[in-house]
């Protein structure tokens, strides 16, 4: 269609086909053959009248081609003007091929990885009728306790941040939206949702201008900037105003300062939760605050629904706004092809061939292993020898629940647990015992009522637990080295999962002590979604191979990666901490004036712990040795139009071949106002051969010297510089240098 033909098609619109567009529902309503659903079922609640159900102009989280068809079919039906519905979904980490989730796909600290995956991410979703997902989060996330770090792609870093919003926007959307394979990107949650008081889902966001500028902006302007067709606001209140209706921040800062031009979605219900907050006094208010602040889409509340009529008579601004919007929102119907082809490029056949196809996943499980973290080796206990008796314990090795929280729609079953990998690979004598289920009942069924579902009595559960260790003991003594696959359960992190006990499960810590003592080799394979508090069990493990929620191929990637195939290369992109009370815990913090000494009393410390991380921001092991030296700098003047070539030596002393990330901070030593003890500015994913030797160049220039100064204006300042170069944030070459300007 012709822009001049929306903005037609725009004219013809009564008022409550222009706010239906505006609205966005649950799409299961349109499955259901029986329509007195509509009015009695889960929609009773939003307060919607049938008509008005048939005007809205997206649902959420109908995804399948045939499913969709059926959706728009219907819908399309009763519909006078048939403008076609959008369908958006929550394909965080794939569609049927679940990927690693994004906390793990930031580790690999590869774009070609992460756009490869999101790529074929995209093209399962698009014949599967998808026109937009939910996807990336790109919220800056520094607190353990906090369920959606599981979600958060960058971790604790803007760079990081904004390097893969970009990559990933991108990758969905590519050049023309209408193609297959392609969807619309949401990228959410505006703004700095990932800062919530106390790793508290949902909470309060206080902090000023300079620190949203410099550390939670970045990521979202840069998917701004990769041209994301929509946003979505963020549940929390950012400075004492609820992001949904916050006009500075969406119509001073996004629209104005970052020329945003797409749509912008509020979060599930968020508009009404605008009264909760003690914010709007009511919905008529909600609704005139949310158009205001420029919502375009009302995302599961009826406030826009039941409200925005009357506002629009009231007052023609509003109309006007809503006419702004609903143009939005048919441009990207238009974009997407709809008007021409409804089920955009839903396909039952192209399902049957792409979905789950065997090169996909192959790929998957190439990527899934550029993920993996390996955060302890102790004696070169990886990989393993083959010759060796393994015993397989924990209630992660014959299980397929490793797909991550958000993976609604993934095919789970075909790719086996680790149990059966190693069963391919070893022939059916492996040593087996589960050892412990992944948490007690009494916690499973808290998750369970908090869902709503009914709880379960499990019967002398202490006994079972004691008689499950004595079996893993057994099975343990009879093996040279012990694999334990333990973890967090896929319901403890995700979304209103915060946690303030982020330890494994007591039953899984007396698991590890129990076996402990039989002075094996423990080898820890961890699955989780967010860092993990390990030091009570730390020093009882040999080596801890980090896996996250590694998805459908999960298993024999890991199988794979502990015998050698392939070699850990992925660095943690969020500090892990000694233990909750350190949370949150960054690396890139200020220095205070009474920096950490030990010996010394008045200084800012912890009495009972170190005051750095456990595993820093940036670490990760390698099969590899590789030695960092002679760190050499061009030049340590610079001026304002040059650029200064840091240049560093590393060595891979050891017979593997594999993968290292390097990685350049800077420290601004003084400033107008301080800067962080160090930045990650830039990082090159490099591959090394056996033995061999490369020299790695990083060119530093002007803009990576920029920050918000005493005034907020973003610009470098002359001064003294520290650049530090290595293998993580803290194990670093360091130099310095002088800008001037
Ligand atoms: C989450 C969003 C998600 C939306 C739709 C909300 O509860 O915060 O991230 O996209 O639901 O499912």
């Amino acid at each position: 269609m012709k822009h001049k033909e929306i903005v037609e098609l725009l004219s013809e619109m009564t008022i409550e086909e222009k706010i239906g567009q505006m609205v966005q529902i649950s799409g299961d309503i349109f499955l259901s053959e029986d329509t007195s659903r509509i009015l009695t079922g889960p929609l009773h609640d939003l307060h919607l009248s049938k008509e008005k159900v048939y005007h809205v102009g997206s649902v959420l989280n109908i995804v399948g081609a045939e499913r969709v068809k059926k959706v728009q079919d219907e819908y399309l039906s009763k519909s006078r003007l048939k403008i076609p519905l959008l369908f958006m979904d929550d394909i965080i980490n794939g569609y049927k091929i679940a990927f690693p989730i994004p906390i793990a796909q930031g580790c690999s600290w590869n774009t070609k990885a992460i756009k490869e995956m999101t790529k074929i991410s995209a093209m399962e979703s698009s014949i599967a009728g998808a026109n937009v997902n939910f996807s990336p989060m790109v919220d800056l996330s520094r607190d353990a306790r906090w369920g959606r770090m599981m979600e958060s792609i960058g971790g604790e870093d803007p760079l990081l941040g904004e390097i893969y919003a970009k990559t990933i926007v991108k990758a969905y959307q590519g050049k023309n939206l209408s193609d297959i394979g392609k969807i619309a990107s949401c990228v959410k949650h505006i703004a700095a949702y990932g800062a919530v008081e106390a790793g508290r889902d949902y909470n309060t966001v206080d902090m000023s201008e300079r620190e949203f500028r410099q550390y939670y902006l970045p990521p979202y302007k840069a998917a701004i900037e990769a041209g994301a067709e929509m946003l979505m606001t963020s549940f929390n209140i950012l400075n004492g105003i609820p992001s949904t209706v916050n006009k500075w921040l969406i119509q001073e800062v996004i629209r104005k300062e970052l020329g945003f031009k797409g749509i912008v979605i509020s979060d599930y219900g968020a508009i009404k939760e605008t009264i909760t907050h003690g914010y709007s006094a009511n919905e008529t208010e909600a609704a005139k605050n949310a158009i205001n602040a420029g919502v375009d889409i009302d995302m599961m509340s009826s406030i826009y629904a039941n409200h925005l009529k009357d506002l629009c008579l009231e007052n023609q601004e509003i109309e006007k706004k809503v006419n702004e919007s609903v143009l939005r929102i048919l441009t990207l119907k238009n974009k997407l092809g709809l008007f021409e082809n409804p089920y955009g490029n839903a396909n039952q056949t192209k399902e049957k061939i792409y979905l789950m196809n065997s090169s996909n996943l192959e790929k998957a499980k190439k990527l899934t292993q550029e993920t993996f973290v390996l955060l302890k080796n102790k004696n070169h206990v990886l990989p393993l020898e083959k010759n060796k008796k393994i015993a397989l314990i924990g209630p992660y090795i014959d299980n397929i629940g490793i797909t991550g929280s958000w993976s609604m729609f993934s095919d789970r079953t075909k790719n086996g647990t680790i149990l059966d990998i190693f069963k391919e690979k070893m022939g059916s004598q492996v040593l087996y015992a589960k050892g412990c289920e992944i948490l007690r009942q009494e916690e499973i069924n808290k998750i369970l009522s908090a869902d709503g579902l009914p709880t379960v009595h499990v019967e002398n559960e202490a006994q079972r637990e004691q008689d499950m260790i004595v079996s893993a003991i057994q099975t343990a003594k009879k093996a040279d080295i012990i694999l334990l696959a333990l973890g967090e359960h896929y319901r403890q992190s995700g979304e209103a999962c915060s946690r303030s006990n982020i330890a494994l499960p007591e039953n899984q810590i007396q698991l590890i002590n129990e076996l402990y003592i039989l002075s094996k080799p423990i080898v820890l394979i961890l699955f989780n979604g967010r860092p993990i508090e390990l030091n009570k069990i730390e020093e009882k493990l040999d080596a801890i191979l980090e896996v996250w929620f590694p998805g459908t191929t999960g298993a024999k990637a890991i199988v794979e990666m502990l015998f050698g195939e392939e070699n850990p290369s992925g660095k943690l992109t969020m500090s892990f901490p000694q233990n909750v009370g350190q949370c949150p815990v960054y690396y890139n913090h200020y220095n205070t004036g009474r920096p950490h000494h030990d010996n010394l009393r008045y200084v800012s410390r912890y009495q009972d712990i170190p005051t750095e991380s456990l595993y820093p921001f940036g670490y990760g092991l390698s099969y590899c040795d590789f030695k960092y030296t002679q760190i050499h700098l061009n030049k340590h003047k610079m001026r304002k139009n040059e650029t200064i070539t840091v240049t560093v030596k590393i060595e891979n002393q050891s017979d593997y071949a594999g993968y290292e990330v390097i990685q350049l901070y800077i420290q601004d030593l003084y400033g107008s106002v301080v800067r962080p003890v160090k930045e990650l500015k830039a990082f090159k994913k490099e591959y090394f051969k056996p033995h061999e030797i490369k020299y790695i160049h990083f060119d530093i220039d002007l803009p990576m010297l920029k920050f918000w100064n005493e005034k907020l204006e973003f610009v470098a300042e002359s001064g003294e510089f520290k650049v530090f170069v290595g293998g993580d944030s803290v194990n670093v070459l360091e130099d310095r240098f002088e800008l001037w300007i």
